[in-house]
């Protein structure tokens, strides 16, 4: 079944909802999403937005302390152009009805919350459930408009391009693609003049995680695939603060809460921060981690202690409300006492890397959000400028994806998917232990502290792991399970390519065999498939 439309929207959060319904304007949109439409690691955002709001700020400060926590590879006019863009589009979400929070007694104020190496207050939030504010708003917006529609539960398998397409000689290029309809067991082609990525990050590549479950890498797996360049893939961000407890998934306790004034403490209370930097708990995360992975490892604790127990019951509640009844749940009364946490992963610096307008290097194919590269983390992204970072390269990414739609030719036939040798599985185990597997050696030998010998053993096995998944893959007709452990494996053996490939310690990559950054490393990891 071939399916045409003018634009391919892989993936429904911030990046995929904001390009929507900008490229709505000018043609037809699909979006495929392999849940329903509102799950995505934006649902669960809390902390907020970080932007210019403020008349005591300036686009100065935070520029600085983005490319302070980037660790000396952020790219200078991204951070500029993306730092310079947020306040528009702060405006335009507030145009499609978000309710940021306001101060209380001045409501044309925002309430502005500070997070780690950020020099003032200047998150603009919805409480502590700001994903869930702004994806709703968007995701309303796109359904009220006629030109975009869903296709949920729908999972893009590959991308297709030029040279999938027999006896074609034209130019490299991608020209849409193939699609799992989960529900039927079926797979699609969909043809795209413009195809966007904007699948997210790779949280489940570890055993700990803050993430939901969709982040399972798939579009920077695709896109190295179809031999697009991948950037910095070893720049993996560990959240130092997810509630420590058997049943809570790495419940996320936002860095909001220690811009509040929470403090960090070991098991008998002594808080430990200021021994690792002058900001103490609203260090760069990438410091904190470390910190707390540090004091756990030579004390053999499982987690450290968080107390923002000095504010009163009433401004906790108020302030943190979802993060509040939810340690609630899990039997932590957060306004008396302090609550146990832990490190887990969290966001994916790198990804598949853009130009200045989200372009990759295949042409027709574009990426936003948390799969893409654009040069605004470096080595080490600020507390909530991902939010940011999709708003601003999904408008850019449509301006340019709307010229590219005018200059458009006539498309061509494309092959259907080839099913070849394969039959149904009676054998799904083999996904989970792989699946498994891959989680705990990533966590194990790939995690905040990494040596040489720990990389290579990590690069035998992921490398071991893909064989198997390899032969499976041909052998069996797909589904989202086996589909998902492909790109895991795939983006398993792309972090510690990366990861090897650095030698030296900057930002989140932390190798005790090269403790210290270098000059001569002070670039981009490229890594692009040959073959
Ligand atoms: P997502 O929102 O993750 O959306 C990805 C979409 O792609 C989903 O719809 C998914 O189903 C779909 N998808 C994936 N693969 C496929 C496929 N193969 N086929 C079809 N669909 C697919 N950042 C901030 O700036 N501020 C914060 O306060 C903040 N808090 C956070 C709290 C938590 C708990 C987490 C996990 C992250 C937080 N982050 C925060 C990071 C931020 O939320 C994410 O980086 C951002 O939401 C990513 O948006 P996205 O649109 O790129 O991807
Ligand atoms: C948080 O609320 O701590 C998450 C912010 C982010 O990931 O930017």
């Amino acid at each position: 079944m071939e399916i045409e439309t003018d634009f391919l929207v892989i993936g429904s959060g911030i990046a995929g909802l904001s390009f929507a319904l900008k490229a709505a304007e000018a043609g037809r949109v699909l979006v495929v999403t392999k849940r329903e439409r509102k799950e995505s690691a934006t649902l669960y955002a809390q902390g907020g937005i970080a932007s210019v709001l403020d008349a005591k700020d300036s686009f100065d400060e935070h520029v600085q302390d983005t490319l302070e926590a980037g660790g000396g590879l952020c790219h200078p006019e991204v951070v500029k152009l993306v730092v310079e863009g947020g306040p528009e589009r702060i405006q335009e979400l507030i145009g499609l009805g978000v309710r940021f929070t306001r101060r209380a007694g001045r409501q044309k104020e925002f309430d502005l919350g500070r997070e780690g190496g950020h020099s003032r207050r200047r998150i603009v939030h919805a409480e502590d459930l700001t994903g869930r504010e702004v994806e709703r708003a968007l995701l309303r917006a796109c359904e009220r408009n006629s030109r975009i529609s869903f296709l949920e539960h729908h999972m893009a398998v590959d991308l297709i391009t030029t040279e999938k397409v027999p006896g074609r000689r034209k130019a490299w290029r991608c020209l849409g693609a193939y699609v799992l309809d989960l529900k039927r067991g079926l797979i699609k082609t969909i043809s795209a003049q413009v195809t966007l990525l904007a699948t997210g990050g790779v949280g489940k590549v570890y055993l700990y995680t803050s993430n939901p479950d969709i982040a399972t890498g798939d579009g920077a797996a695709m896109a190295s695939r179809a031999g697009c360049t991948i950037a910095n893939m070893e720049f993996i961000q560990f959240h130092p603060t997810c509630l420590y407890h058997p049943e809570a998934k790495s419940f996320l306790i936002s860095e909001a809460v220690r811009g509040e004034g929470a403090v960090l403490k070991l098991k008998d209370g002594s808080p430990f921060m200021r021994n690792y930097h002058a900001q103490a708990e609203l260090a760069p995360r990438d410091v904190v981690a470390r910190a707390i992975d540090h004091e756990m490892k030579v004390r053999g604790d499982d987690h450290v202690l968080l107390d923002i127990s000095h504010h009163s019951a009433r401004f906790v509640r108020k302030r943190f409300p979802n993060i509040y009844q939810t340690c609630k749940q899990f039997g932590f009364d957060m306004s008396k006492e302090p609550i146990p946490v832990v490190p887990a992963a969290h966001y994916l610096c790198g990804g598949v890397l853009t130009d200045l307008f989200g372009a990759t290097d295949l042409p027709g194919l574009y990426a936003v959000g948390e799969t893409a590269a654009t040069g605004l983390h470096g080595a080490n992204r600020l507390a909530s400028n991902s939010l940011l970072e999709a708003l601003v390269f999904a408008h850019r990414a449509s301006q340019q994806a709307r010229k590219e739609l005018r200059k458009a030719e006539a498309r061509p036939a494309l092959p259907a998917w080839d099913v070849g040798r394969a039959k149904d599985s009676d054998e799904s185990v083999v996904v989970s232990h792989n699946w498994d597997e891959i989680r705990r050696t990533m966590w194990n030998y790939v995690g905040i502290v990494r040596t040489d010998k720990r990389l290579q053993r990590a690069k035998r096995r992921i490398a071991m792991i893909q064989e198997e998944i390899a032969q499976y893959y041909w052998d069996f007709l797909v589904t989202g399970d086996l589909l998902e452990l492909r790109n895991l494996a795939t983006v398993a053996g792309l972090i510690v390519q990366a990861a090897i490939a650095r030698k030296e310690s900057r930002g989140l990559h932390f190798n005790l065999d090269y403790p210290q950054p270098s000059d001569a490393w002070k670039r981009d990891t490229l890594i692009r498939k040959t073959s």
